[in-house]
């Protein structure tokens, strides 16, 4: 597994210079988003409280609406190759040790928003996600918490080199999640708890 290294400085007793004993930190680098480009994604949320159980990470956060682009058409790549968008995003992908991405459910399927950049992104790599761990999760206020795209994604996402490590789907999201606790449904949490700990420990070995 790569890391990016980062030297800081530990300081015992007296903290002079002779005193600073270098130390190597290392950080994973974790690419969380929210498959969605609602201002107020509810799986952008979900996401990055994913993300924030991962310590001495390096999180970037994206919106997808920083990635939009003109709709994917055979023509129009023809025409004018790849958007430089959708390079920056399979660069972001590539750069990542732990993908998360939180899926919206629209008509049983991806977003528009993310199907377009899916699509846009594996012409410019047909093994989009570069071998990488991935949390595959989805949320939707209804009781099935979008399970038919998680199902879709987990399927799918393999033929484009994601190595898919855990998925994740939590139902009826305004009553089992708030700002300020996360997810307060027990079992829920329960069970999310135990695949942070399971993601943790394969990423570790
Ligand atoms: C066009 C459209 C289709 C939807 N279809 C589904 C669906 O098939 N299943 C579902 O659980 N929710 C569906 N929803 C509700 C979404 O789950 C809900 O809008 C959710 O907030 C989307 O996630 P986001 O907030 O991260 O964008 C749909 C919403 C829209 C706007």
């Amino acid at each position: 597994m790569r890391y990016q290294t980062s030297l800081v400085f530990i300081c015992y007793n007296k903290c002079s210079r002779v005193d600073f004993k270098p130390l190597y930190l290392y950080l994973m680098k974790i690419l969380a988003f929210g498959a969605s480009n609602s201002k107020n994604s509810i799986n952008k949320k979900l996401a990055a409280y994913a993300a924030s159980f991962f310590e001495n990470a390096d999180i970037i956060l994206i919106d997808l609406n920083d990635f939009e682009m003109p709709i994917f058409s055979v023509d129009r790549e023809s025409q004018s190759g790849h958007p430089e968008t959708a390079k920056e995003f399979v660069r972001l992908l590539g750069e990542a040790d732990l993908i998360i991405i939180s899926l919206a459910e629209h008509n049983g399927s991806y977003s528009t928003a993310f199907k377009n950049i899916f699509d846009w992104a594996s012409r410019v790599n047909s093994k989009t996600f570069q071998g990488k761990p991935v949390i595959l999760m989805a949320t939707s206020p209804g009781v099935r918490g979008g399970k038919t795209v998680l199902e879709t994604a987990g399927t799918r996402f393999s033929f484009h080199d994601a190595n898919v490590v855990a998925t994740y789907s939590l139902p009826e999201f305004h009553k089992n999640f708030t700002e300020d606790s996360g997810i307060i449904q027990p079992e829920y949490k329960a069970s999310f708890d135990q695949l942070i700990a399971e993601v943790k420990s394969k990423m570790e070995s």
